[in-house]
């Protein structure tokens, strides 16, 4: 049997004289990706709304002629397109666009205010639509890749999530379509679902509880953890190689597993007639 190795001397992927631009990117699972990128050579730029997240995100990649950090609300049409351009001016055309920015918050449907539902589908659809549309003059053709960080939420249904659901949804279609009407141009679309990412704002936000929290959580996912930063990033890193140039248009789940095993809470709400009934067929 082949023992198990890191993907590293697998997959030897360079990313010198490749220009990367993450909206979202000074924090979480999208810094996580800035950082695959800039160990492998890249030139990383980093948007986001609060000029101190930017500032700190600069520093930890390390700083230097091949970090950039600019400002911008992915919601404000202007501050993207000067983003953009300001990205461009220092590392020329865009090779690989990741727009991981997003809201989230736990809210019922029927308290939700509109203005919050609206909040989290003008950050995540709008912005995603946004930060596409405007990039699309920036982007290397043929060779560049786009990749959406969407969320289970697209395609599962989740209590006190209506907001992120529809929004996220809609963030895998327009990879979907974008996918569809940039393939000519030699532009691959595609979005990574993450699960729940150990130590990450999402997983403080959803899953309350602390360590306990996140133990329950990993016992349910199949593989029995949760997500590490690299996880992703590693899954980032493979979708802006050529090993994956004849992959677009797909929503790729990184998450142990534990979207197709969602009916196993289900299962276990149904708790003693489930163990009835497998009690029962089992003749014991
Ligand atoms: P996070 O640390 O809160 O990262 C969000 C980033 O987006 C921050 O850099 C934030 O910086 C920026 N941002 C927020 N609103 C923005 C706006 N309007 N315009 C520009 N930038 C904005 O979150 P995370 O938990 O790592 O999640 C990152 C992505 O992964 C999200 O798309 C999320 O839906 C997805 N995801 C996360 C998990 C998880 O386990 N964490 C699971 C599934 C999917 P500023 O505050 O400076 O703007
Ligand atoms: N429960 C219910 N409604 C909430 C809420 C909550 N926890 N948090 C915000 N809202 C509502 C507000 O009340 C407001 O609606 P209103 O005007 O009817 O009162 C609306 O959402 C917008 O709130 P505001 O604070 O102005 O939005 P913002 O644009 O400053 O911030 C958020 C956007 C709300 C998504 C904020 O949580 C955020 O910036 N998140 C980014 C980080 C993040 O969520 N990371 C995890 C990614 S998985």
């Amino acid at each position: 049997m082949r023992a198990a190795t890191v993907p590293e001397p697998l997959l030897p992927v360079d990313f010198a004289d490749h220009h990367v631009l993450i909206f979202g990117g000074t924090s979480g699972i999208n810094l996580g990706i800035a950082q695959g990128f800039v160990a492998r050579g890249a030139s990383v730029s980093v948007a986001s709304r609060k000029a101190a997240n930017v500032t700190a995100a600069v520093a930890s990649l390390g700083g230097g002629e091949r970090v950039f950090g600019t400002v911008a609300d992915i919601r404000d049409e202007a501050a993207v397109g000067a983003a953009l351009a300001a990205s461009v001016a220092r590392f020329g055309p865009i090779d690989v666009l990741i727009q991981g920015a997003a809201g989230n918050f736990l809210a019922e449907a029927k308290s939700l205010s509109l203005n919050g539902f609206r909040a989290v589908v003008d950050i995540d659809l709008v912005g995603s639509f946004n930060v596409a549309r405007q990039a699309y003059p920036h982007l290397r053709k043929p060779g560049a890749s786009v990749i959406h960080i969407s969320a289970p939420q697209s395609y599962l249904p989740v209590r006190y999530q209506i907001h992120v659901c529809a929004a996220k949804a809609g963030v895998d279609q327009v990879t979907r379509v974008l996918a569809l009407e940039w393939g000519p141009d030699g532009i691959r679309v595609n979005s990574i679902s993450p699960g729940p990412i150990r130590g990450t704002e999402g997983v403080k936000r959803l899953m309350p509880g602390g360590a306990a929290g996140e133990a329950f959580v990993a016992g349910r996912i199949p593989l029995r953890r949760l997500g590490e930063l690299e996880d992703i990033a590693n899954l980032a890193l493979f979708l802006a190689s050529p090993y994956a140039a004849f992959l677009s248009g797909a929503v790729i789940p990184c998450d142990g597993g534990g979207a197709i095993d969602a009916i196993q809470a289900t299962i276990e709400a149904a708790g003693g007639a489930f163990a009835a009934t497998s009690a029962h067929r089992a003749g014991t």
